[in-house]
């Protein structure tokens, strides 16, 4: 069977990018931008994706802060439920497969159990909300779809929570973060290698999948790691310790939070029939890559 052709949207954000180094090598990808497919302009995609070809849809794309989902919830609208609506209607008619990436912020976060597939989802911001509703309206558009549903990204191609730990830690040792938020900081290396694998392996996985490294974290957890292992790699960090805070401690986000947003990923490994690592670990390579590459 010849490999699929793979497009990829969102091709300039963290995940998008991701993608893209990990599968143009071996396949033949064509990676769009915004300016190739816009959201906004819901009525054009239809005819954009007919001029392409390709077997296989990502769509890492979309509104993806919370607090600007907040304040501009409309365009959220368009670009988390409606664009991708469009584009599963679009894959179903033609027999192609998405794959789309959705959030932890669908839930509520006010139980601390470890989140499944099928839990009951109750978002608390316009961003989940959009994000739920996305889900929903491509499951039903198109069944074969895949839902992967990710948290805490960080990886080369965005700085996130880790490169601005380390940054101003390089700066100050007066650092503080939240401590009662819990979640799984999540490799974008290693969300592109489950993705070939599904694409080659599982032409089958459908519905919604959690798709996170192993291991639970807080913020203030999450950066206390990041900076011992800068430490080690000779980063020069002024500290390694941080305060603990609570979310409530913070005002300038004009969302709020989920706290307890722990998904399982016992579904990934059952169906990758692998133990997928540690995000630690997953951290402790991209810093590697990033301080000491070889
Ligand atoms: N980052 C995280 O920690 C995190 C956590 C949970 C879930 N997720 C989910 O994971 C996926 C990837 O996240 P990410 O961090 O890689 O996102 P990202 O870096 O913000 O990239 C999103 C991409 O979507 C594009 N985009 C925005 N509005 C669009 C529109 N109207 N039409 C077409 N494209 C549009 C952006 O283009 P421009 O660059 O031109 O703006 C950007 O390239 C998203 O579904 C997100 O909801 C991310």
């Amino acid at each position: 069977m010849p490999a699929p052709r793979i497009l990829i949207l969102g091709s300039n954000g963290g995940l998008g990018r991701a993608l893209v180094r990990k599968l143009a090598p071996k396949h033949e990808v064509t990676a769009w931008t915004r300016a190739d497919l816009d959201f906004e302009q819901p009525e054009t995609i239809a005819d954009k994706l007919a001029r392409c070809e390709f077997d296989v849809l990502l769509n890492p794309a979309g509104m993806t802060s919370p607090d600007v989902c907040e304040i501009q919830p409309e365009t959220a609208h368009l670009a988390n439920v409606i664009g991708p609506q469009v584009l599963a209607e679009c894959c179903h008619r033609r027999g192609a497969r998405l794959i789309h990436f959705s959030t932890d912020h669908v839930f509520s976060g006010e139980s601390p159990a470890v989140l499944l597939e099928d839990d009951a989802t109750s978002p608390i911001n316009v961003y989940g909300r959009a994000k739920r509703a996305g889900e929903l309206a491509i499951l039903k558009t198109c069944p074969n779809a895949l839902v992967a549903r990710v948290s805490w990204l960080f990886g080369p191609d965005k700085p996130s929570h880790p490169d601005h730990f380390i940054a101003r830690a390089r700066q100050t040792d007066d650092l503080a973060a939240v401590a009662d938020k819990r979640s799984i900081p999540t490799s974008t290396a290693d969300i592109s290698d489950w993705i070939e694998r599904i694409i080659h392996h599982h032409p089958k996985a459908s519905g919604v999948l959690h798709m996170c490294n192993s291991g639970t974290a807080s913020w203030h957890s999450w950066s206390e790691v990041t900076l011992e292992i800068a430490e080690r790699l000779g980063v020069p960090v002024k500290t390694t310790k941080v305060s603990p805070i609570k979310l409530a401690d913070l005002t300038q986000f004009k969302a709020r939070r989920p706290l307890m947003t722990v998904m399982g990923n016992q579904r990934l490994q059952n169906l990758l029939g692998i133990e997928v690592r540690h995000w630690s670990d997953a951290l402790e390579d991209y810093l590697v890559d990033k301080y000491q590459p070889r």
